[in-house]
């Protein structure tokens, strides 16, 4: 076995950090938020998770621009206090890859990625109106992690969903068939892997079922 610590030392022999890879696949939260002028924002950002249910709750990781400065969804999450979190099907991958790119502050990745944005029933910012599912999200508080770079800085940020919308197309007797959006996911490096087949299983007898 190899064991290394991070950080400390690159004995590990890997050409890149694995670390990404190893925690992977990691669901790709494509967060569109709005500055306090009224500017839209759209990126991904897959260190994105739901943390609980009751009420769904949401976080993502997002670490600063190279100069230290926070990037725009956080600047303007934290302004506004509201976000939409469009998942991404394997249909919208380039869209969400294009989305991706440092826009200066102010330009719309909507707009220079040719990305049609929906309007939010409860919130402000847009979400993707072509993405089979999209939360609209308020936002509660955010932590600052560690960062071994003096420069950098890490940030969580959470939300609670207050609202979802649903393709009909995705709905199959009653259920969400991931295998109609077929959720993109990151790995490590640039690598990607999309959800095309589910298996089910069942929990131990006497544990609560799936709600
Ligand atoms: C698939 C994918 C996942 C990403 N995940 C993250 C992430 O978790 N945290 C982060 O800080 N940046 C992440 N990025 C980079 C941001 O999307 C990028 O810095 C973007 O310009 C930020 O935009 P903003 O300043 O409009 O928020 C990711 C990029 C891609 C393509």
């Amino acid at each position: 076995m190899i064991f290394y610590e991070p950080g400390q030392h690159k004995e590990h022999g890997f050409s890149h950090d694995p670390f990404k890879a190893f925690v992977s696949p990691r669901p790709i939260g494509w967060i569109g938020s709005i500055d306090d002028q009224g500017r839209t924002n759209l990126a991904p950002y897959s260190f994105f998770n739901a943390m609980a249910s009751n009420p769904p709750q949401v976080v993502f990781g997002t670490g600063s621009r190279p100069d230290g400065s926070k990037k725009d969804s956080q600047l303007n999450i934290e302004q506004t206090g509201q976000f939409t979190l469009s998942i991404v099907g394997h249909a919208l991958k380039d869209d969400m890859n294009a989305s991706s790119a440092a826009l200066p502050h102010g330009e719309s990745e909507f707009e220079t990625a040719g990305i049609e944005g929906a309007a939010s029933r409860l919130v402000k910012p847009l979400w993707v109106a072509k993405a089979p599912i999209a939360f609209e999200c308020v936002y509660r508080q955010t932590i600052e992690m560690e960062c071994w770079d003096a420069s950098h800085k890490n940030y969580m940020l959470i939300g609670t969903v207050i609202g979802i919308h649903v393709s009909e197309d995705v709905v199959v007797d009653g259920k969400a068939d991931v295998t109609k959006w077929q959720p993109v996911s990151r790995l490590g490096y640039y690598d990607y892997a999309t959800v095309t087949e589910v298996f089910e299983m069942f929990r131990p007898e006497g544990a609560p079922r799936p709600t």
